[in-house]
């Protein structure tokens, strides 16, 4: 399947703007949603093998989950389940709604598997998402693994307002969501990454934690709705990460896992896209390179692994990452895992690599622990930094 993708079907799709087939992709898949029959079609081609793992609480059938940006409107969450993901990550959504900035803002460098994006979370906001995630709810269409929420900051929001800013996303889309990632990392909102400071990063915290209903509890101990199989309890406190920016140092890292402790972080999502560019001579890379924007895919792989890699040490494995960033293999996906991920996602290998990915991408996973002697994923965790 992935041979036909690759050599059929991506030619063809890339021979057209990227955001206009991410659209249509996202158009058939939205529709898709809505007719049963043909999403357990799909799902019978591309299903994933339980591989499941318990983290914050929350049940994941498998580790391998969609990474934000992907479906910022919630247009086709029934859709990622069939494709096998063990979750997903909506959004990014904002308090107000916003176009984004102004296109073309999606750019493929495919001889290097990446892409450039500066979308600027252009997203409906979070009363529209928070109703579409009611809708799909109520046609009986939620999926059976844990749905997360990116929570970005609006354009117009001065950073001075951002707290209440991203407080007030959390409060209308707190009910609809198992866990939410607070990112403070995107290229492409002006500012945005000056949040990762400590102290503003604090206050957002803050802020959100007020939110939390009987606010105080740790989430890790409240009841969630992917609690295996229970019905959605809607008024519970939620796990909340952080995303981060590859482009950060160790030492900054470090103050922002200050903040874990007192701020009850459920995890850190590592990482965001960079602002950085591989060394090339190639003329048309080059090109696509001198564009503004986050880089993600294949060249960002080894620097996310490094930053899991300090994650994972610093705390001794005492707080959950989520690894993201080049991902394209079951390879890939181990290295992660075995740098201190418990959960990764991916995006940019999901449009190299097509639909399939994910059913490899799980099972090699299966494969390698069988290979290695372990008995669940968790044992994997971390075992390569020894
Ligand atoms: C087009 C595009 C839009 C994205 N939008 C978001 C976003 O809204 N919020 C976010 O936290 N990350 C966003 N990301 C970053 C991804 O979630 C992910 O962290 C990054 O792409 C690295 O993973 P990958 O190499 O598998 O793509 C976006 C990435 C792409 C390519």
């Amino acid at each position: 399947m992935s041979w036909f993708y690759r050599n059929l079907v991506r030619p063809a799709l890339f021979s057209l703007d990227s955001e206009e087939i991410h659209n249509r992709t996202l158009d058939v898949l939205g529709w898709l949603s809505r007719q049963g029959v043909l999403c357990e079609a799909l799902a019978s081609l591309y299903q994933a093998t339980d591989l499941p793992i318990e983290l914050f609480g929350l049940r994941f059938p498998n580790p391998v989950g969609l990474a934000a940006g992907m479906d910022k409107h919630a247009a086709a969450v029934p859709a990622w389940e069939a494709l096998g993901f063990g979750f997903i990550e909506l959004g990014g959504v904002t308090w107000h709604p916003q176009p984004g900035n102004p296109a073309p803002r999606l750019f493929r460098a495919v001889s290097d598997a990446a892409l450039i994006n500066r979308m600027g979370f252009n997203n409906p906001g979070a009363e529209a998402v928070a109703a579409r995630l009611a809708e799909w709810r109520a046609w009986g269409r939620w999926p059976n693994h844990p749905v997360g929420i990116n929570l970005g900051k609006s354009k117009i929001a001065p950073l001075g307002t951002a707290a209440a800013d991203y407080a007030n996303s959390f409060r209308i889309l707190g009910p609809h969501a198992d866990f939410f990632v607070v990112n403070v990392s995107s290229p492409n909102t002006p500012n945005l990454r000056q949040l990762q400071d400590k102290a503003a990063l604090d206050e957002i915290l803050a802020a959100l934690q007020e939110q939390q209903p009987g606010a105080g509890v740790s989430p890790a101990s409240e009841s969630s709705s992917h609690r295996a199989g229970e019905t959605p309890a809607l008024h519970c406190a939620k796990p909340i990460l952080v995303k981060v920016a590859p482009d950060l140092s160790f030492e900054a890292l470090d103050e922002i896992l200050e903040l874990a402790g007192p701020r009850q972080l459920a995890g850190i999502v590592a990482t965001n896209t960079t602002i950085t560019r591989p060394e090339t001579s190639d003329p048309d890379l080059k090109r696509i390179y001198a564009e503004a924007g986050g880089l993600s895919g294949r060249p960002l792989r080894a620097r996310s692994t490094e930053i899991v890699r300090h994650l994972y040490c610093q705390t001794k494995g005492s707080l959950p990452i989520i690894g993201v960033g080049g991902i394209f293999n079951a390879e890939d996906a181990w290295e992660k895992i075995t740098s201190g991920a418990s959960l990764v996602q991916l995006y940019t290998g999901l449009v190299y690599e097509g639909p399939g990915l994910v059913k490899e991408v799980v099972r090699g996973l299966q494969q390698r622990l069988e290979e290695s002697g372990l008995g669940s994923l968790k044992e994997a965790v971390g075992t390569g930094n020894t």
